[in-house]
């Protein structure tokens, strides 16, 4: 059998709203051609992002009847913790309301002025947290990241060369972690492979340096491990999930994605003198220890999320429908991000557009023809994400580099669209290719400080 179908059936279903040429129109230049700034109600396929946006199974919403509201040492936070520690092997477990919270309360405590972190690449938040707490992030991807055509099956490994030269030029005291983001979600979504994972531990080791994961796809990840990376095929996936846990000093996780669930993230932390600390800072800010700013029945839908996002056939369906997708778009002379990652397919949008200069934002140039062609919903990863607003606005440390992609993400909810919605988004973008040189670039009017794509207002040139 060749076809992979969805392993479950559909209960519950949600209507979408079908809309006009016309009313697309209204309604992109109501949002000043921010995509962020429309209503959900208005789009037909919304693949803004993969974060919280999947759909719970039976099981999850049986346990969030079963939820209970006890403010201490509620039976869900158990059954919670139980589930994480079985998964990861991490003893200690703090939840909190989504993956940012986890990153602020670690910077917090680690970051501040002077301090460098290392990653293989930033995802956005975790970038703007470092830089709150004063701390400067670098990004180390291997040289292959950068080829968007490449098929490197690990483009999300880190240069390790390049971290031990980092180490000897600032010096470890300056660097208070080495993070490892599993998968690279502002790379392309490309995995990281257990042996560049063994790497980076054996430097950090040698540098007496923790290692910690921001591991939201961990499970993605992992599967791509037993398909790509040698030795590993006859392995099951929760063996190497507990092999890439295993490695790791700290973890923040962001539960809306691995988590299969709507909200929560979690934050793992091996030292009991950080933990502890971590521990005041969580309810001070988040709530008490066995809730971290959830509520009891949060914590039963990750408890069984955790669980069914490391079964092999739910897997096997998540990886081939984004590889579908990479296949349908390449087909129809859409350039993306090769090979296909796990959570999300990207448009190289500067090969798409290559008409627009990179200053008049391609990535955003190709999500506004996105919308205005067919509804689809779609973000820029790229120079509008990651670039840095004029000098009279800087917020960013001057070290930030220029994005070295311009990307537009097709994020794809977990177990939400089926394969004709996926269809239906090859086909669109397969004629906005046909009339790409009709696509214009655009030019931002309005844009705060920090983390401008979420805000910025454009006006098209
Ligand atoms: N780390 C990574 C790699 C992420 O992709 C995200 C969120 C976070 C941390 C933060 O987690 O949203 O729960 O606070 N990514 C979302 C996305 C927003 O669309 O990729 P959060």
């Amino acid at each position: 059998m060749k076809t992979i179908i969805e392993p479950f059936r559909i209960k519950t279903v949600e209507p979408i709203r079908m809309t006009g040429a016309e009313d697309r129109e209204r309604i992109l230049r109501e949002a000043d051609f921010n995509l962020f700034l429309v209503r959900a109600d208005d789009v037909i396929i919304d693949l803004l992002t993969d974060s919280g946006t999947g759909a719970m199974s039976s099981e999850q919403w049986a346990g969030i009847m079963r939820g209970d509201e006890s403010y201490a040492g509620a039976t869900s936070f158990y059954r919670f913790q139980d589930r994480i520690q079985e998964l990861t092997g991490f003893e200690h477990v703090l939840p909190t309301h989504q993956g940012r919270a986890a990153e602020r309360i670690l910077f917090e405590l680690v970051g501040g002025p002077g301090k460098i972190v290392p990653n293989n690449a930033h995802f956005d938040t975790t970038r703007a947290n470092i830089e709150h707490s004063g701390a400067t992030p670098v990004d180390l991807p291997i040289e292959e990241a950068a080829d968007p055509r490449g098929r490197h099956p690990f483009k999300g490994n880190m240069d390790v060369a390049g971290l031990e030269r980092l180490i000897g030029e600032v010096g470890r005291d300056r660097i208070p972690l080495v993070m490892m983001t599993i998968t690279n979600n502002s790379g392309g979504g490309q995995p990281v492979s257990l042996a560049n994972l063994r790497a980076v531990r054996e430097v950090c080791t040698r540098h007496r340096l923790p290692m910690f994961l921001d591991a939201c796809r961990f499970a993605e990840n992992a599967f791509l491990i037993k398909q790509r990376e040698p030795d590993q095929a006859n392995r099951a996936v929760r063996d190497i999930v507990h092999d890439i846990f295993g490695m790791a000093d700290g973890v923040t996780i962001s539960a809306k994605k691995d988590g299969l669930v709507n909200i929560g993230g979690l934050l793992l932390l091996r030292d009991p003198e950080l933990l502890h600390r971590a521990s005041n800072l969580l309810i001070l800010t988040e709530g008490f220890i066995t809730y971290g700013g959830l509520a009891g029945r949060d914590l039963e839908a990750m408890a069984q999320g955790f669980e069914e996002v490391v079964h092999e056939d739910y897997l096997a369906y998540r990886i081939r429908s984004t590889e579908y997708l990479g296949d349908g778009l390449r087909a129809a002379g859409v350039p993306i991000m090769e090979p296909p990652g796990a959570h999300a397919i990207y448009i190289d949008a500067a090969a798409f557009a290559s008409h627009i200069p990179r200053d008049q934002f391609p990535g955003q140039a190709v999500v506004v023809g996105l919308f205005r062609q067919a509804g689809i919903r779609t973000c820029e990863i790229g120079s509008v994400m990651f670039g840095s607003p004029p000098d009279d606005k800087q917020h960013r440390s001057a070290s930030t580099p220029r994005p070295r992609l311009e990307l537009v993400r097709l994020a794809i909810p977990r177990r939400v669209y089926t394969q004709s919605h996926i269809d239906y988004v090859i086909e669109a973008a397969g004629e906005l290719a046909a009339r790409r040189e009709s696509l214009r670039g655009l030019r931002i009017i309005d844009e705060p400080p920090l983390l401008r794509h979420f805000t910025a207002r454009f006006e098209e040139i």
